[in-house]
């Protein structure tokens, strides 16, 4: 069968690299895929936001099964249209990934079904804003309605920054109208992991543990990022977190949207805050996590193909996925300045060296091809994605790879996947 994966990022690379193993497969694409996608599929120029370019190329070409990477396409409706034109598609439609595109709508949905999550607000009046922050009192934190990146969201340590915050996203000068609106919560502590399952609005599969690591720098320290390493299995996620997050969290969130009349099909990821034996939620993500998807699809032993197509038919039935035991850490290697503005163009090295490394994957997400070299071209670079018998050595063999490659400013965190051995 013919294979279109949408998206251009490391978790698109990732999915690329295990489609790609797939018996099922005889052709796969990429658009617009990246230069470490170039080398297992054929990329094609068309920009994931493109969506009736890219219906256009899967209908001529007719391709059987469309996987949908990033949100974007997903909150402009992408599966729709493929469903509309008879093209099986794995992703939730336009309505089901509200749930990421609004966070108020989620945290509406999250009351509503009783998933435990943080006391908030919702406002798009200033004054009635900064009376919630005064009520609650700081640190406190304020979010953009819509999609941003992953950067629309402020942990404020007084309620002056809060304020502020507040005023940048209603005044539109942060975010566009992602920020028109926003949603305003209690500050939760704990940690956090991602919790993933594959659904098709009824049966469930969930998915190996995870853990992102969200700050730009070790020790969780300065602004969040899109996601700067990931590892699996995350041992914060005890057998009875688990049953707590598929029966408090993820069960009535998909029944919910059932209810709703938004029936959620494809990946549903829940970023969960874990303290003293509770979970409490603190996003819906429509899609698989960057960089989790990463180390995830590294320990996937079953086939992805026949879960996601069963999925796009609308129907999981008795399909399951099978792990392998190793643990895998994904590092990722960012730009200078990153998650500000960042530099491009930097000749990347040892890029060569790091692929002879047994149990060692090094994931594209912003490279570019220039000259005969492998270029930066965006904030989050590579994933350098390593397996191993334990977390421990998953983690040096991800970093013997990051230390081979390099290039002018390169940064990335030496801690990934510490909170795990803490806790062995
Ligand atoms: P979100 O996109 O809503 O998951 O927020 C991004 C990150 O901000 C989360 O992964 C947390 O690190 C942090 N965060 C979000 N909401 C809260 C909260 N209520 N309390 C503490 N940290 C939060
Ligand atoms: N790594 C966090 C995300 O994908 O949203």
């Amino acid at each position: 069968m013919k294979v279109l994966v949408i998206g251009g990022g490391g978790r698109e690379h990732a999915l690329v690299w295990k489609i790609a193993q797939s018996p099922l497969v005889t052709k796969l694409y990429c658009a617009p895929g990246n230069p470490g996608t170039a080398a297992l599929a054929e990329n094609i120029p068309l920009a994931a936001d493109q969506v009736d370019k890219l219906l256009q190329f899967a209908y001529e070409n007719k391709i059987d099964l469309t996987v949908v990477g990033p949100e974007q396409p997903l909150s402009l409706g992408i599966v729709d249209t493929f469903e509309a034109h008879g093209l099986k598609v794995f992703g939730p439609s336009q309505k089901a990934a509200f749930i990421e595109g609004s966070k108020a709508f989620s945290k509406d949905l999250m009351k509503k079904y009783q998933v435990p999550t943080a006391a908030y607000g919702v406002f798009t009046d200033q004054a009635a804003a900064e009376e919630f922050i005064k009520q609650t009192g700081a640190p406190i934190v304020v979010k953009a309605d819509g999609l941003a990146a992953g950067k629309g969201v402020i942990i404020a340590q007084t309620c002056e920054e809060a304020i502020a915050a507040v005023s940048d996203m209603l005044s539109g000068n942060a975010f566009g109208s992602a920020g028109s609106r926003v949603v305003i919560e209690e500050f939760l502590t704990g940690e956090e992991a991602s919790f993933l399952v594959i659904t098709d609005g009824k049966n469930i599969i969930p998915l190996a543990s995870a853990q992102d690591h969200k700050a730009i720098f070790d020790g969780d320290q300065g602004p969040n990022t899109g996601g700067m390493g990931a590892y699996s299995p995350a041992p914060v996620v005890t057998q009875a977190i688990h049953d707590a997050a598929m029966e408090l969290v993820i069960r009535p969130t998909v029944d919910g949207m059932a209810a709703e009349g938004r029936p959620y099909r494809g990946v549903l990821y829940a970023g969960l805050m874990v303290k003293d034996g509770q979970v409490k939620t603190l996003e819906f993500n429509a899609r698989f996590g960057d960089p989790e998807c990463q180390p995830l699809l590294m320990r996937m032993k079953s086939d992805l193909v026949p879960v996601l197509l069963a999925v796009a038919s609308g129907d999981l039935g008795s399909a399951a996925i099978e792990w392998h035991e190793s643990a895998s850490v994904c590092v990722v290697m960012a730009s200078a300045g990153y998650p500000g503005d960042y530099a491009k163009g930097d000749v990347i090295s040892g890029l060569d060296e790091a692929a002879q490394l047994e149990d060692v994957y090094v994931f594209h997400a912003g490279t570019a091809s220039k000259e005969g070299n492998c270029v930066t071209s965006g904030g989050r670079v590579l994933g350098v994605t390593a397996r191993g018998a334990s977390v421990k050595a998953a983690i040096d063999k991800a970093y013997q790879a990051v230390s081979c490659i390099g290039w002018s400013g390169v940064q990335f965190r030496t801690d990934i996947g510490r909170k795990a051995l803490d806790k062995i």
